[in-house]
């Protein structure tokens, strides 16, 4: 039996993980999250039904998703006094992990980056645990979640942004800074990638996502906040700061895929961007979203929210010539899904 690890699996993107990974395979997944922000499976997984085993829950019929609902660190402590804690306690039999998406993080919007940034500091001990027992665990292949906010912020800037390349950050040169604590653990998450992959042999790859979004993300994200608006019609239609700041859109199911392009190929630690190469200012993207909703509003900045650098995306350049891999959904098709989502919520 192949039995996958999804930590933080409750998630945005977890959950989408987790559901790809049942629809698409007749393996098992051991899910893992404290519901500090995700949502507990009855509320995203069709035909919900569980059992117990112990204190996890078994859910579906099949019986092949199991979730354990807690802080990580505890699990992973509890993994390092004896190797086979799961194994005996639940009696599932398996020898390994055989892929394990590690999500589990204190992310938050633009508020919590900013607004509490010790709390986010906290990623640094639940990586740090993380890449222990990957180390010991072996499983047989990790994929870590870096982000685009690891890169310098100095080449994000109003006057000099460039379009992000990999080699942008360079271990073996000056770091620039990254964006905040978030950025720094990041980025020493990437660290810890390379290191476990040199040093212990592990098989692991890291992803730099740019703006990821989706149908079912959380409402403290710019795009289904922007989305929700436009579905109420909003006229004056609030934008945090004057609008012009600028990021790299990219839908979740293009994320998923190239995770899994990136596991079949990369073994090293080595980080790759995943973004469209392309630069949407919130007003533009508020213009789509007046398009596509058949009004145009008149935009109202705040300028007293927190906004982040002016203008973050993607260079896809390497992605292709090494992988040949581009997204295959467009900003119009991505946003008009999440935009249906948002009706449906309003008029339920
Ligand atoms: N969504 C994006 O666009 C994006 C972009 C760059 C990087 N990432 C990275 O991808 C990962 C997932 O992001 P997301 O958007 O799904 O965030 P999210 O907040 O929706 O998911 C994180 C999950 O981890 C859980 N969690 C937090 N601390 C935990 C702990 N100590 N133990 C167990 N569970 C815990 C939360 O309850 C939540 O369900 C993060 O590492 C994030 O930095 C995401």
């Amino acid at each position: 039996m192949k039995i996958h690890l999804v930590s933080g699996g409750c998630g945005f993107v977890g959950r989408n993980m987790v559901k790809r990974l049942l629809k698409t395979t007749n393996d098992c997944v051991f899910m893992i999250d404290d519901l500090s922000i995700g949502r507990h499976p009855s509320e995203w997984i069709d035909d919900y039904n569980s059992i117990m085993n112990n204190d996890i829950e078994v859910i579906g019929k099949e019986k092949r998703l199991f979730f354990w609902k807690g802080d990580f660190r505890n699990l992973l402590f509890f993994m390092r006094e004896n190797p086979r804690y799961i194994q005996d306690k639940y009696s599932i039999d398996f020898e390994k992990f055989s892929d394990v998406f590690h999500f589990a993080a204190i992310v938050g919007g633009r508020m919590k980056i900013e607004g509490d940034p010790m709390i986010v500091a906290l990623d640094l001990s639940i990586d740090a645990e993380f890449f222990y027992w990957v180390t010991q665990h072996k499983p047989d292949r990790v994929l870590y979640p870096s982000s685009s906010a690891a890169y310098p912020v100095s080449l994000q800037s109003t006057e000099g942004a460039i379009a992000l390349s990999e080699g942008d950050i360079d271990f073996n040169k000056n770091l620039g800074t990254p964006d905040m604590t978030y950025g720094w653990s990041k980025l020493t998450g990437e660290f810890l990638a390379q290191i476990a992959a040199a040093h212990y042999g592990v098989r692991v790859a890291c992803i730099r996502p740019f703006s990821g979004y989706g149908e079912d993300q959380e409402q403290s994200y710019p795009v289904p906040a922007i989305a929700a608006r436009a579905a109420r019609r909003e006229d004056p239609f609030e934008v945090w700061g004057s609008g012009k700041q600028g990021r790299d859109f990219v839908h979740i199911d293009d994320v998923l895929d190239f995770i899994f392009m990136l596991l079949d190929n990369v073994r090293d630690g080595s980080a790759y961007n995943i973004g469209s190469g392309r630069l949407t200012s919130f007003l533009e993207l508020i213009e789509v979203f007046g398009d596509i909703a058949g009004y145009k509003p008149t935009v109202k900045p705040l300028l007293d929210k927190p906004v982040g650098v002016h203008s973050r995306y993607a260079n896809m350049d390497i992605v292709f010539e090494k992988f040949g891999w581009k997204p295959k959904i467009s900003l119009r098709e991505g946003m008009e899904r999440v935009y249906q989502k948002q009706l449906e919520l309003i008029s339920k």
